[in-house]
């Protein structure tokens, strides 16, 4: 590693051809990250597209299996094969009004998902697995939790999250990442299963899947197509540029206290109105195009993160600021228009079932 912490050979990534797990996987080859081989685990969902993942694909350090996370056989050789000593889960069902409309696969594939990585890395890597008693795991291994702030529910006009504020999700989608987070907990408690848990707001940046607010917002304004934005418009989220999210990871997995958990942010609120009307700016549209929809249930009305202990403890800060970033993003979709088509036809997963059936 760079800054004397942990080092890391062979990384076990999960849901890497999502958004947030490609930049990822981008930005530990690109930045030339210190390590031997990391392996990609995605089931290729509809929110899984390879093409995120072309320009290091060839990289001879990296490898895509396809695959479920709660597949418990699959998981297992995989481990035998290839010998992880780090854990990266960023695989789920991650978009909340999907969760309102299909509960059931959030809960199974953020939870029980995680319940089989965590287990399947406990037995790999304690010293002696067939004792129940046994705390005792081979040096250096970390399983590492990306999980989200909506874990903490919703925030009056006041006050921020900090990693002791009790959970208290609202959606089904929070709720699974929740419990999954509680799931990794009690293999830190019970069995002491070298953990982190990552909590962060909510991210923008390139490849991200336009069922999310900024792709979504910028699709519509090109095409000139109504722009909805949930009732008021006046809910509030904590922005943070993707690659932020990513220099966290790295810096946690090299860092990070055992068991700890580590909020990530940035600083940057804005109204959802504020941020479409943005975009609209940038693209040269009317606002008239804004179209007030009817609100989504259980709606959180604002995030914001007390980021002072990764920051202080861990030396971590963000890179972008909101105005670069969004300006930046905006302009990537505008010149991605063929990625965003063919993510919004599907035909990328015609290419995903050429290249792995
Ligand atoms: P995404 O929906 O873009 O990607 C999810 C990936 O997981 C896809 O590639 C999908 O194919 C894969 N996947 C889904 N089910 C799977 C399964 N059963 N087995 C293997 N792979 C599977 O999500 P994202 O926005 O990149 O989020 C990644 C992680 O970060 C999630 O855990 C999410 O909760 C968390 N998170 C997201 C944000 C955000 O703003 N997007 C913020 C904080 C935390
Ligand atoms: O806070 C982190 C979370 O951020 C992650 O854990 C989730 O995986 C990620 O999807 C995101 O959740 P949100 O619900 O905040 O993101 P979304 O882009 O769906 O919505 C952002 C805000 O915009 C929210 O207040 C709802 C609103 N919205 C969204 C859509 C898609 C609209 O007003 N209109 C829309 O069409």
């Amino acid at each position: 590693g760079s800054g004397g912490g942990r080092y890391m050979k062979r990384i076990l990534i999960t849901g890497g051809a999502g958004f947030i797990g490609s930049n990822f996987i981008r930005y530990i080859i690109k930045s030339q990250k210190n390590f031997e081989l990391l392996v990609n685990l995605d089931l290729l969902t509809y929110a899984g597209n390879l093409e995120n993942l072309q320009s290091i694909e060839s990289d001879s350090r990296y490898m895509f299996a396809k695959g479920d996370v709660r597949d418990r056989t699959l998981v297992e050789k995989l481990f035998e094969t290839y010998d992880f000593d780090t854990v990266v889960h960023f695989a789920a069902e991650s978009h909340v009004d999907r969760s309102i409309i299909e509960p059931e696969l959030f809960l199974t594939t953020n939870i029980v998902g995680t319940q089989t990585l965590l287990d399947v890395a406990k037995r790999h890597w304690n010293l002696s697995p067939k004792d129940k008693y046994s705390q005792e795991y081979r040096a250096g291994v970390r399983y590492l939790q990306v999980s989200t702030d909506e874990v903490y529910g919703a925030l009056g006009t006041a006050g921020f999250f900090t990693e002791t504020t009790p959970l208290s999700p609202n959606s089904p989608y929070s709720a699974s990442k929740a419990g999954a987070d509680m799931i990794v907990r009690a293999y830190y408690e019970t069995y002491g299963l070298p953990v982190n848990i990552t909590r962060c707001s909510n991210n923008y940046g390139p490849y991200q899947f336009p069922e999310k607010l900024i792709p979504l917002m910028v699709h519509h304004a090109q095409r000139n197509v109504a722009l909805p934005v949930y009732g008021d418009g006046m809910q509030i989220r904590d922005w943070l540029h993707v690659s932020d999210h990513c220099s966290a990871i790295w810096t946690v997995l090299e860092s990070g206290r055992v068991g700890e958990v580590y909020n990530v942010g940035g600083n940057n609120e804005r109204t959802n109105i504020e941020i479409v009307k943005c975009i609209l700016r940038e693209l040269g549209r009317p606002e008239s195009l804004i179209e007030h929809v009817k609100d989504r249930p259980g709606h959180d009305r604002r995030y914001a993160i007390d980021n002072t202990k990764i920051t202080t403890q861990l030396g971590w800060k963000p890179f972008y600021t909101f105005e670069v970033g969004i300006h930046e993003t905006i302009q990537w979709y505008l010149n991605h228009q063929t990625w965003v088509e063919r993510v919004t036809s599907g035909a990328y997963r015609k290419y995903c079932q050429e290249m792995y059936g």
